[in-house]
């Protein structure tokens, strides 16, 4: 049986439980309240969907803005399904007595081409070798950069230079050469080469003629560089171009030896003739030593130079253009990053903002 007293025992031995009950939904209620706060204090969903929105739209914008700047710049024209069939004009070696290896300059015609086969300086051409490979299917397609003016060598327009090193490395004891570069120095004029192109938008000059254009390259990388030269300098061209180029050009070029250098008369012509716009640096690895008594590369050059550079660099209308051995790569980024800590720069930053503003422009194979 139950008394009074013990009823009333029973019913206050409860109140702590109903307190902690009560306590329980107290502060849970709070602290969601306190988030809900807390996120509409810090993290606006609204405003950031907004934001994320436009900066899609502006990233959008700037790749569209980049596209139109280089809408008029001929890429394709002709594919490897119906390449055009271009006339040898003229195939020579730019090697002199005592060089290394083979590199040849090599014109094609390409007057009969319908549609034109036109383009501009920094783009590529393919070349597809004669004859079939190993597996009796026709050899795919190189590219090789195009060393001319959109004007050609001989101002005409309707001519495509190339700058090839025939590939020869050794195995099991035996020389093997490389299939395409060795065929087109080997082709002579008269002979008709299947060419694909032009492709490429990376190595293009920027328009602006105060511009300051730096070059890195090594060997054929030269290529671009020499269309960028003559479009320079070159007096006809000039006269074709209607470009006057009024800032400084700086060559950084590598090559094995002296008699390996490539267009070197007409190098030193622009020099002669240029003494303000032109700079001319040269790394002569075999011959030169660097300071720690290893082969002179062009990155030991970039660093000899480190300060006037980066003054440069630091000047919005310097492009940087690299060129030729993909193994320079890691060797230039370790130059610029020494010298840019010299100049209290930070180059892992910074090559990354160069590239964002279309102005470090990279073309190695
Ligand atoms: P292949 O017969 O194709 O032989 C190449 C292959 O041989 C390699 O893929 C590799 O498997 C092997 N090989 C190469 N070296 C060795 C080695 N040391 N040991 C073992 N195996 C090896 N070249 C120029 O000369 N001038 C240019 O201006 C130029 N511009 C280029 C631009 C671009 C955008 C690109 C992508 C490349 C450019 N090249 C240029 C390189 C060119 O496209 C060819 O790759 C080059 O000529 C070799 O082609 P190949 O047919 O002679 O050699
Ligand atoms: P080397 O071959 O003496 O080591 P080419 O194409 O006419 O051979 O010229 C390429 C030039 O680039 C050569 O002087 C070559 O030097 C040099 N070179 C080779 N490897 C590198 C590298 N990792 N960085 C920079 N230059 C290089």
């Amino acid at each position: 049986m139950y008394s009074q007293a013990k009823v009333i025992a029973g019913g206050l031995a409860h109140i702590p439980l109903v307190i902690a009950v009560f306590y329980f939904i107290l502060t849970t209620f709070n602290k969601r309240a306190l988030k809900f706060v807390e996120e509409v204090k810090t993290k606006k969903p609204e405003s950031k969907a907004v934001e994320q929105k436009k900066q899609a739209v502006s990233k959008s914008e700037n790749t569209k803005v980049a596209k139109k700047k280089h809408a008029d710049v001929p890429v394709n024209i002709y594919r490897p399904k119906t390449p055009y069939e271009g006339t040898v004009i003229e195939n020579y070696s730019l090697l002199k007595e005592g060089a290394i290896g083979r590199v040849n300059h090599i014109t094609f015609d390409l007057k009969d081409s319908d549609p034109f086969l036109n383009y501009v300086e920094g783009q590529s051409i393919g070349i597809m070798p004669a004859g079939e490979d190993a597996n009796g299917k026709p050899h795919k397609l190189r590219l090789y950069s195009i060393a001319s003016t959109r004007h050609g060598d001989n101002f005409n327009g309707n001519t495509v230079s190339l700058c090839v090193r025939q590939l020869q490395y050794e195995k099991d004891g035996e020389t093997i050469n490389g299939v395409c570069s060795t065929y087109l120095c080997d082709i002579k004029p008269g002979d008709k080469v299947k060419i694909t192109g032009p492709v490429g938008k990376e190595m293009l000059l920027p328009d602006e003629e105060d511009a300051n254009i730096v070059m890195l390259a090594t060997g054929t990388g030269i290529a671009p560089m020499r269309a960028y030269l003559r479009r320079m300098f070159e007096p006809t061209e000039k006269e074709k171009n209607k470009w006057n180029f009024k800032g400084k050009a700086w060559l950084f070029m590598g090559a094995p030896k002296s008699a390996n250098l490539l267009y070197e008369e007409d190098l030193q012509r622009y020099l002669t003739d240029n003494p303000d716009n032109f700079k001319y640096t040269k790394a002569i690895s075999r011959e030169q030593q660097n300071t720690k008594g290893g082969r002179m590369y062009i990155q030991d050059r970039v660093l000899e130079s480190a300060n006037e550079l980066f003054n440069m660099i630091e000047d919005e209308k310097t492009h940087i253009y690299l060129c030729g051995l993909k193994g320079m790569e890691p060797g230039i980024d370790e130059a610029m990053n020494k010298a840019a800590e010299e100049k209290g720069l930070n180059w892992s930053e910074l090559r990354p903002q160069l590239k964002k503003a279309g102005r470090w422009h990279v073309e190695t194979y």
